[in-house]
């Protein structure tokens, strides 16, 4: 299959352009698009044959359901049995950006789009051009991060381009996302709401709306035996293909265990790498050392995890190690990605 690569400018969209985009999706195609927080890969939410391409062209598993994007909050009605009061709420403040969340579905949202699941996911992002095409592809396109399972999600078009190049019809190219990490979902089917993944909207900003949040409790510890409720946190993620470890104590001893395994891991034929903040990037010995932004500004670090990430993809590293980063805020989602990616693969010195 032949990946058509166009650029969008959301200042100016092209409309004729999003309508060939939408149109593919019309006629069962799949095309990746840009939102605020990663690109996704879209593809019909109606349709069970769209909805098995999306995991086929993913490498996904197809019992981790996908969720369902809106451009207009009248579209919500037709794919939920019910809509809480809290969920209006939520709704009214958050959409459209970069809030999921799950309700009991309808029979129009097909079981290959929720993975079986007789609830769905539904998120309305808020960046133009996600918005302009979902309505030019009929109102519901179910979309994935559009990277290969398990790797991290993109946040730029070439790293789309470099998962699904053949695997899909086009690529929107809409430049850099705003904020680099995927949506807070909340399952709004509980009687108490329940955060299932860790997102830039946090559980403070939730709970000044609603009397009580919950919160899954895998989301920051790897229990065993216990599966988290979104299918889809179960999995290895956002994962780069070098050993990934994160490092969490004291600085000046986290400094020092470290450049101890990299002196040692170098040795022994490895290029190593170090992922730290600026003010402690300086001090470590790596190979490749690539700093995530200023260690107190957790939104800065939510957008350059993942293009971090992937660049050592790029540089053939085969060991990485991370500092820790603090978890208040939007902090709590970089600790819960960082986490998957090192497989929880954390030590406390
Ligand atoms: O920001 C985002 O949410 C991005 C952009 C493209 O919108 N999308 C995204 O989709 O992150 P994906 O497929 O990579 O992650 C969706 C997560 C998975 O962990 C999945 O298991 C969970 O949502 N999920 C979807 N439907 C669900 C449901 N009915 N119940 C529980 N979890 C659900
Ligand atoms: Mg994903």
């Amino acid at each position: 299959m032949k990946t058509q690569i166009v650029q969008v400018d959301e200042r100016h969209i092209n409309k004729e352009l999003i309508q060939q985009a939408g149109n593919i999706i019309q006629a069962g195609g799949l095309v990746a698009f840009p939102t605020e927080t990663v690109y996704g890969l879209g593809g019909n939410a109606l349709s069970s044959e769209a909805s098995g391409k999306i995991y086929a062209a993913k490498g996904r598993p197809s019992d981790n359901p996908l969720i369902v994007h809106i451009c207009r909050i009248e579209d919500l009605q037709p794919i939920v049995k019910e809509i809480p009061e809290a969920a209006q709420k939520l709704a009214d403040a958050f959409w459209p950006g970069p809030l999921t969340m799950i309700f009991n579905k309808t029979k129009l949202v097909p079981y290959e789009t929720t993975g079986g699941l007789d609830t769905v996911a539904v998120r309305m992002p808020s960046h133009p051009v996600a918005l302009a095409f979902i309505e030019a592809a009929g109102g519901y396109v179910a979309a994935p991060s559009a990277n290969l399972s398990g790797r991290p999600s993109p946040t730029l078009a070439k790293y789309v381009a470099e998962d699904m190049t053949g695997r899909i019809d086009m690529i929107l190219d809409g430049g850099d996302v705003e904020l680099g990490l995927e949506s807070t979902i909340v399952d709004m089917t509980a009687k108490e709401p329940i955060i299932l993944r860790p997102g830039y909207i946090t559980r403070e900003m939730l709970g000044n709306l609603l009397p009580s949040v919950n919160e899954d409790s895998t989301i920051m510890s790897d229990e065993s035996g216990q599966a988290p409720k979104a299918p889809g946190m179960k999995y290895r993620h956002y994962a780069p293909r070098a050993e990934l470890t994160i490092i969490n104590g004291e600085t000046s001893r986290v400094i020092e265990y470290i450049n101890g395994e990299l002196c040692r891991l170098k040795k022994e034929g490895h290029k190593t790498g170090v992922i730290a903040a600026d003010d402690t990037i300086d001090k470590y010995h790596a190979d490749i050392r690539k700093t995530i932004g200023k260690r107190n500004d957790e939104i800065g670090i939510a957008r350059e995890l993942y293009r971090v990430l992937r660049e050592f993809d790029d540089e053939k590293t085969t060991v990485i190690f991370s500092e820790a980063f603090d978890t208040a805020g939007v902090g709590q989602a970089v600790m819960n990605r960082l986490l998957k990616a090192a497989g929880h693969k954390i030590l406390q010195i």
